[in-house]
């Protein structure tokens, strides 16, 4: 099963009308994402809970650590950088964490509020290498645009 994300985008948009708690907010596109795609095996978020810090979030597959300090791993230079982190082998990326053993490539997108501020960041890892392309990072980033902007 391939992911639509136009089909996605609007399924989100339903589900969420109205809503403005974010723990709710990331939870249902956690939920909704996860299962739109078999390439997905670890969905979730990570929050930024204080200045250069990242802590566990709403997330959908086996057990992601807790604690992410912004120097470390590809949540971290998401969140330190503001910018995607689409990593084809996450053997090849300096100071990756190893949630699972299992994965092979990873994609992170950062996650702001309508005032600009940094809320999140959005991670989703693949067992297969090279799972992730600009589509994928173009459509999460539709879909968390208008999922977190309302905030
Ligand atoms: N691999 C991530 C850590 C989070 S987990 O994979 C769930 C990283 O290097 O930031």
């Amino acid at each position: 099963m391939r992911v639509d994300y136009s089909t996605l985008a609007k399924t989100i948009a339903a589900l969420t009308a109205g809503e403005n708690d974010p723990v709710a907010l990331m939870a249902t596109v956690t939920c909704e994402v996860h299962h739109s795609d078999d390439r997905f095996n670890w969905t979730g978020f990570y929050r930024v809970v204080r200045p250069e810090l990242l802590k566990i979030g709403p997330y959908q597959g086996g057990h992601g650590c807790l604690v992410i300090p912004f120097d470390r791993g590809v949540c971290g230079a998401a969140a330190r950088t503001g910018q995607v982190q689409l990593v084809a082998d996450v053997d090849a990326f300096p100071g990756h964490i190893a949630c699972a053993s299992s994965t092979r490539s990873e994609l992170v997108l950062p996650v702001w509020n309508r005032a600009g501020d940094l809320i999140a960041v959005f991670d989703i890892d693949s067992d297969l290498p090279d799972a992730f392309d600009q589509a994928d990072a173009e459509g999460l980033a539709a879909v968390l645009a208008d999922t977190f902007a309302k905030l």
